[in-house]
């Protein structure tokens, strides 16, 4: 890549990459083509500086102290969560629970619900479905008699919307569906999927861990009852994420832990619990992390959404015309509007082997199931490989993709 600043659409891409340090660093020799931002993205200067700056300047307890440092450190905490809500247009702070991440997020519902559900209701998922928005209700099967029923893709990587509409009935309890496929790039009528299911009478979890960095994420909107973000892939700091519910939907659930913070008082023989969302957040939070997820949702923020968008589908497209004609290539997911996830299997070759060959090249891709083992079963593959672009990619670095991958056909041949 000659000086990353190739400019496919209204964003100023060496302005935006020279905010983001690892991205000037080499590997093996070679300039770094990060393509594994599904898996997780890089942090621009904006993160990194509000985290160092509360460490050196702000740091402190949460909620617990009188003293100045904890108040700022509380105003930033709370400042940080206000920074979500508006993100997901979401009418309330007091709407968004922190969690350490999109799977905690999901199994706080999961667990919740599962006081209440009873043998043979049921719990409706999508063949597409990350690990972490499929085991949580396969517990509920285990533990409570869950019926799982699996909404099908269709070829394309669509979901089959008329199978959807048959399997919901009166046993429907909820349906969990991603809001955008980590491995196909579908995005998901997630504002029809809710409207048909709230029609039969179920609850809707949107799982948002690649739609809240990709599609514009707008809960009112969509009309769901829990949306779920996680902040490392949104350019914060790992170990933070987000749970948004409606007011009825998180009072409807327990706690999730027990713990400081989480109580309104506590006596030898009764406890009594605070409202959502404190109820949810026992213990000393992820202070630093949050705060750094509201920066980056900040930063994030600076941009045109559309413009965002429309670049990674240049990429996208620049990626898949380079691909064109190459033999043995199959590409997962082809929906129409799809995100910038560029999914592939290369026959005769083992998914682990391509990516470490694109690794020689500089190309940092991710290979294997992707944690959505039922999806490979569906598409019909062992492991794939998987290229994800992000807002900071450039043009050179989707045709570097295309090079490194045609090469590492052509030698493992
Ligand atoms: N969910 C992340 C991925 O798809 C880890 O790679």
């Amino acid at each position: 890549m000659a000086d990353g600043a190739t400019v496919s659409t209204a964003l100023d891409l060496a302005a935006i990459r020279a905010q983001f340090p690892i991205l000037s660093r080499t590997v093996n020799g070679r300039p770094l083509v990060y393509l594994d931002n599904a898996a997780s993205a890089q942090k621009p200067r904006a993160v990194i500086d509000a985290l160092v700056a509360t460490m050196e300047g702000g740091y402190a307890n949460v909620h617990r102290g009188l003293h100045t440092l904890s108040n700022e450190a509380t105003e930033a905490y709370e400042a940080a969560r206000e920074t979500v809500a508006r993100f997901l247009n979401a009418p309330s702070p007091d709407t968004i629970v922190w969690t350490k991440g999109g799977t905690e997020a999901i199994n706080l519902v999961a667990n919740g619900l599962g006081l209440s559900i009873q043998p043979g209701d049921e719990i409706l998922v999508s063949e597409m479905e990350h690990h972490s928005n499929i085991v949580p209700w396969h517990m509920l099967r285990e533990g409570h008699g869950a019926v799982l029923k699996w909404i099908p893709i269709l070829d394309d990587g669509t979901l089959d919307m008329a199978a959807y509409v048959d399997l919901l009935g009166p046993r429907t309890r909820i349906v969990a569906v991603t809001h955008m496929s980590n491995v196909l790039g579908t995005i998901n009528p997630v504002a029809e999927i809710t409207r048909l299911a709230h029609a039969a009478g179920a609850r809707v979890l949107i799982d948002g861990c690649q739609g809240a960095v990709h599609a514009a994420p707008d809960v009112q909107a969509i009309g769901c009852d829990w949306y779920v973000l996680t902040g490392h892939k949104l350019f914060g700091p790992t170990g933070i994420g987000a749970l948004y519910g409606t007011a009825a939907a998180l009072d409807s659930l327990p706690p999730y832990q027990g713990g400081g913070e989480m109580i309104e008082t506590v006596s030898r023989d009764a406890v009594t619990y605070a409202k959502p969302p404190h109820r949810f957040e026992a213990g000393t939070p992820p202070v630093l992390e949050a705060i750094g997820l509201g920066a980056a949702l900040d930063w994030l923020s600076g941009f045109d959404p559309a413009a965002v968008q429309d670049h990674e589908a240049a990429l996208y497209a620049r990626a898949m015309e380079r691909l064109h004609g190459v033999n043995g290539v199959r590409i997962l997911g082809q929906a129409e509007g799809k995100g910038a996830i560029l999914t592939f299997a290369v026959d005769g070759a083992h998914a682990h082997d391509v990516a470490q060959i694109m690794d020689r090249y500089g190309v940092a891709v991710r290979a294997g199931l992707h944690c959505a083992e039922p999806l490979a079963k569906r598409m019909g593959v062992a492991s794939s490989t998987r290229a994800s672009f992000a807002l900071y990619n450039t043009l050179e670095e989707a045709d570097a993709f295309a090079d490194a991958l045609i090469r590492a056909r052509e030698f493992l041949l």
